[in-house]
């Protein structure tokens, strides 16, 4: 099971807009395609509980309470993480994953936010050695303005591959409440705010087809159930 973590501690800046487009994508592309629910939320559930019955077809985990495991087989499953994460929570999700993506919106608030998150993130071995890489992807992009400039400079002395930039748009909050994605939406105005995925899906298709990693070590923090607990509810808000 290819596994893409999507992640960062600020809230609202697009983990399950990112997420849910990536599940669908993969479907689009005839893969077994899940995406596992992480946060108490339930966004990422929701949204496939209103996606339409004959779109390519997403199976949604619950891990709300508990994070699972990878179903077996083939496929391609997608994390949604909440915005408020513990280090451990951090460690064991980015243990499972393949691929770590992180979007980050415009602003100074974010910026910081993101900063503290990568503080984290870089120490983990997996990380560190680069066996996980990690994309950027800049989002809800305004381009020309003073604050898209300044994100694109942010991410780009983050020294991970960057993705570009989703633009900001009134069909993702369409998409959204519709159970779809770009990728479902048909129509020429449609097809261009889509093709703002190329780059970050070139950069999960390398990551799916580089040599397998030797089997991960088995750590303190992945050996026993990830619980999440009453008090890792909050922060998760802040978009
Ligand atoms: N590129 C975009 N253009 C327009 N709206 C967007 C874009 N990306 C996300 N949004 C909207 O911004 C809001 C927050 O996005 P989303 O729920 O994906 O963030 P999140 O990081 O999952 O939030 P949380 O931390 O609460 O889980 C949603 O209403 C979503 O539709
Ligand atoms: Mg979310």
């Amino acid at each position: 099971m290819f596994t893409v973590l999507v992640a960062n501690i600020k809230g609202g800046c697009g983990k399950t807009t990112v997420a849910t487009h990536l599940a669908a994508a993969f479907a689009a592309a005839g893969h077994a395609a899940y995406l596992a629910d992480a946060d108490r939320q339930r966004s990422s559930l929701g949204w496939a509980a209103r996606r339409p019955a004959g779109r390519p077809p997403v199976r949604a985990l619950d891990w709300t309470r508990e994070v699972g495991a990878p179903p077996p087989g083939i496929g391609r499953l997608v994390i949604d993480a909440p915005a408020a994460l513990k280090g451990r929570q951090i460690e064991a999700l980015v243990g499972m994953a393949d691929v770590v993506v992180v979007p980050v919106l415009p602003g100074a608030f974010d910026e910081q936010a993101t900063r503290r998150f990568f503080e984290r993130l870089e120490p983990l071995k997996a990380v560190a050695k680069g066996r996980t890489p990690v994309v950027v992807v800049g989002n809800r992009v305004r381009v020309g303005t003073r604050a898209s400039g300044r994100l694109g400079q942010f991410v780009a002395a983050l020294g991970h591959p960057v993705a570009g930039s989703l633009r900001d748009s009134q069909f993702y909050g369409d998409a959204a409440a519709g159970g779809l994605s770009l990728f479902d939406l048909p129509g020429r105005r449609a097809l261009a705010v889509r093709a703002d995925w190329e780059p970050v899906l070139a950069l999960v298709e390398a990551a799916a087809s580089a040599p397998p990693a030797p089997p991960r070590a088995t750590t303190a923090a992945s050996a026993k159930p990830l619980v999440w607990r009453a008090s890792d509810d909050g922060g998760s808000s802040g978009g």
